[in-house]
């Protein structure tokens, strides 16, 4: 996508470094962060300087590449290490686990294999998303007011987006589109990010509180709701941003559709039901404090919360199969009912 007339993708390789846009400093400043080891790449995707499914497994991917080209041949042991590291900085996101094993084999062959495969990797997550627009565009109608959650839009892959993917799409097809944007707690991913790519593209959108949606849905003023995912379950159970579940439940109540846009690469053939998917808890520091600039511009953390009390952050949940109309992949919309759609993951995964 463009900024200020410049094509970005959200995450790069040039020689043996990693470049992305430092997310953290968005909206406020418009970033590029280089990562010249593969150890600098990890300590990115720790921190969330990179985020989003699609973005955490390119970045990955990128760093399993670096680790090929700075580990010595004689110690097997030290790539072994790398590749857990890497494994080892977030939990819950597919995306991640998949780019890293795919890396990993290309470069058993050689470096040149591994960084070829890793921009592979990169270069597939665009094509995917791209596609999750077109199949995902068809639900669109001539004006639509579409609620999504978090950011799934091109900063949170490689470019494009999943869950914002069609919504571009539809926009550039003519069709009317608002978008109410929320998860404004707690790192504020909507407001800040989704919001953001928004604005960009002059899409119409309004940032909602999180606890608003429930009125909004209630009132009649949701038409769709279209988020992205971190990890599917076989059965179609979705892990993604902490809120999801709420929305979902939601949306079944008021009788919305209610869709996940997410690549085939994140299905996880090892994850039967989502109570296999390991849900990542964050610092509470997420909770207790809120960040933003001051008067002058300078970047600050503020308690937001009271003295003495702790947090609990998890940073996922699981959306059960059965509350999702459907799950919008590169290769078309597959309806998540549980029992259908278990010999339907197997069988993308394997042609993946
Ligand atoms: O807080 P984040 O940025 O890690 O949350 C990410 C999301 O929830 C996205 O919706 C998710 O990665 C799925 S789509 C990229």
């Amino acid at each position: 996508m463009n900024v200020n007339g410049k094509y970005y993708q959200t995450v790069w390789m040039e020689g043996e470094h990693v470049l992305m846009i430092h997310q953290n400093k968005l909206p406020w400043s418009f970033e590029i962060h280089t990562c010249t080891t593969y150890q600098q790449t990890c300590d990115a995707i720790r921190t969330m300087i990179v985020r989003g499914a699609g973005a955490i497994g390119a970045a990955a991917g990128f760093a399993m590449a670096q680790a090929f080209i700075q580990t010595d041949d004689a110690n097997p042991e030290n790539i072994v290490n790398a590749k857990r590291l890497i494994e080892g900085t977030r939990p819950t996101a597919r995306n991640l686990f998949y780019a890293v094993e795919k890396v990993f084999a290309a470069g058993l062959v050689s470096v040149e294999n591994a960084v070829a495969e890793a921009r592979m990797v990169a270069q597939k997550d665009i094509e995917d998303s791209r596609n999750i627009g077109l199949f995902g565009s068809q639900l669109f109608g001539a004006r639509t007011r579409v609620l999504t959650h978090c950011n799934a839009g091109w900063l949170a892959f490689v470019d494009y987006g999943t869950a914002l993917s069609p919504i571009y799409t539809a926009c550039d097809q003519g069709k009317k589109v608002f978008v109410y944007v929320d998860e404004t707690r707690p790192r504020g991913q909507g407001a800040r990010l989704t919001a953001w790519e928004l604005h960009n593209e002059q899409i119409d959108h309004q940032i909602i509180p999180d606890t608003a949606a429930a009125t909004l849905m209630a009132e009649g003023k949701v038409d769709l709701i279209i988020t992205g995912a971190d990890r599917i379950a076989c059965n179609g159970d979705t892990a993604n941003k902490i809120g999801t579940l709420d929305r979902a439940i939601l949306a079944a109540y008021y009788k919305i559709p209610f869709y996940i846009a997410a690549p085939t690469s994140t299905i996880d053939q090892q994850c039967d039901t989502g109570e296999d998917i390991e849900i990542e808890h964050r610092s509470e520091e997420e909770v207790l404090f809120q960040e933003g600039p001051d008067a002058e511009g300078i970047l600050r953390k503020i308690k937001v919360a009271s003295e003495g009390s702790t947090a609990f952050n998890p940073a996922f949940d699981i959306t059960p199969s059965k509350l999702i109309t459907g799950i919008i992949t590169e290769k078309g919309i597959l309806k998540a009912q549980g029992r259908i759609i278990r010999p339907m993951m197997k069988k993308l995964y394997k042609n993946n």
